[in-house]
């Protein structure tokens, strides 16, 4: 994977150990553009690998409760298994994240129409979605954090979107095990945006066993029940009596294979909740835990959705990192987000950006034990 060391920054503190550093290396090549990877550390030594490629986050370590740290996502070890075929593991994804019903939505009396790749429906932005495309990167140094600003000038009609759309993703991490996300748009034509992390987690450690006791915590007495296209019906359902209920903190296993038609249709888990006191504001609304790691995640966002997706597709025939097999339900995306096909919802959260506004939206996944 290292193919060649290139620069090392540091930010010294006094101590030992006080240091933040980024590391940058050769990732591959892709669309004649260069990729690396940017290796960000901080002074509890948690590491944060990241490409410019699709802005994933290709490994992230968090320690258990003897200080170990190992790796809690999926991924790859080599660019060209990116290239080949990954369901958007650890990437930026956008311009719209989630589906968009048969690619299609009306915007100022104009219909647009998307390009499709999933079924008759639009997801993560279509074919080429901001996944997949090479970002310019910049590290950027702090006191108590350590960054990497990514950007990337998404074209007037790309993936069939309206407009100019120039993004900007920054990743920072701190010395408090926090990884923050702030994401940056701006726009010359109104266009729907709705960015998200597409990480898997898995807080065993390097995808020991599967996702299915980790105990989830989300803070929503709604959701939003889908058709069999995982398409919204626009309904917004309590959680009360049903498998969608983790206002309090639950086992994921423990009632995935209930027979909910909501259940079946996503497979598992693969729905869209509708964050309690949603203001704009940051606040935790979600939080997973492996009680045997005793690792804990939270997530505190601005945004108004949490898609809670339960690694449903992933059928062993992925071998990741370090030739590990990621089976079914060996890792789980908590995209935080606004609601799926959103443009065509006029009664969610609006996702539209108009030239002059300035999106601007910010989650962070914190790690500690318990
Ligand atoms: C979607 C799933 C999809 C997965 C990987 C999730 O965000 O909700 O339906 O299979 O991404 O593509």
């Amino acid at each position: 994977m290292s193919l060649g060391f290139f620069v090392l920054w540091n930010v010294s503190c006094s101590g030992k150990h006080k240091t933040l550093t980024i590391k940058k290396e050769r990732f591959g090549m892709f669309d004649g553009k260069q990729a690396n990877l940017y290796t960000l550390t901080n002074d509890k030594g948690m590491v944060v690998k990241i490409t410019n490629y699709g802005g994933i986050i290709q490994t992230l370590t968090a320690p258990d409760r003897n200080g170990k740290f190992e790796d809690v996502v999926l991924g790859y070890d080599r660019l060209d298994d990116y290239l080949k075929d990954s369901p958007y593991f650890g990437a930026i994804v956008g311009r719209y994240g989630n589906r968009i019903a048969r690619g299609r939505f009306t915007l100022d009396g104009v219909q647009y129409q998307l390009a499709t790749n999933n079924g008759p429906n639009h997801l993560h932005g279509g074919i080429k979605g901001f996944d997949k495309v090479v970002w310019s990167a910049e590290p950027i140094h702090e006191k108590d954090k350590v960054r990497l600003k990514l950007t990337y000038l998404s074209p007037d009609g790309e993936e069939g979107y309206p407009g100019n759309l120039k993004v900007a993703v920054i990743y920072s991490l701190t010395n408090h095990n926090e990884l923050e996300i702030e994401y940056f748009a701006q726009t010359d034509k109104a266009t729907p945006v709705n960015l998200t992390h597409h990480g898997y987690f898995n807080l065993t450690g390097h995808c020991k066993r599967d996702i299915l006791e980790h105990q989830l915590w989300i803070n929503a007495d709604y959701f939003t029940p889908v058709d069999s296209t995982l398409i919204p019906t626009g309904e917004l359902r309590p959680v009360e009596g049903t498998p969608f209920d983790f206002r309090q903190p639950t086992a994921i296993g423990a009632r995935i294979n209930d027979p909910d038609e909501q259940l079946k249709y996503g497979r598992g888990y693969d729905h869209n909740w509708v964050l309690n006191q949603a203001d704009g504001t940051l606040k935790l609304q979600a939080a997973l835990y492996d009680p045997q790691s005793g690792r804990y995640m939270q997530i505190y966002t601005d945004q108004p959705g949490l898609q809670f997706y339960s690694g449903n597709f992933l059928d062993g025939s992925i071998v990741g990192k370090g030739g590990v097999v990621y089976k079914h339900r060996y890792g789980l995306c908590l995209e935080t987000q606004h609601f799926p096909d959103s443009p065509n919802h006029p009664e969610f959260p609006s996702t539209i950006l108009r030239p002059g506004e300035q999106y601007h939206t910010k989650t962070i996944y914190k790690f500690s034990i318990k």
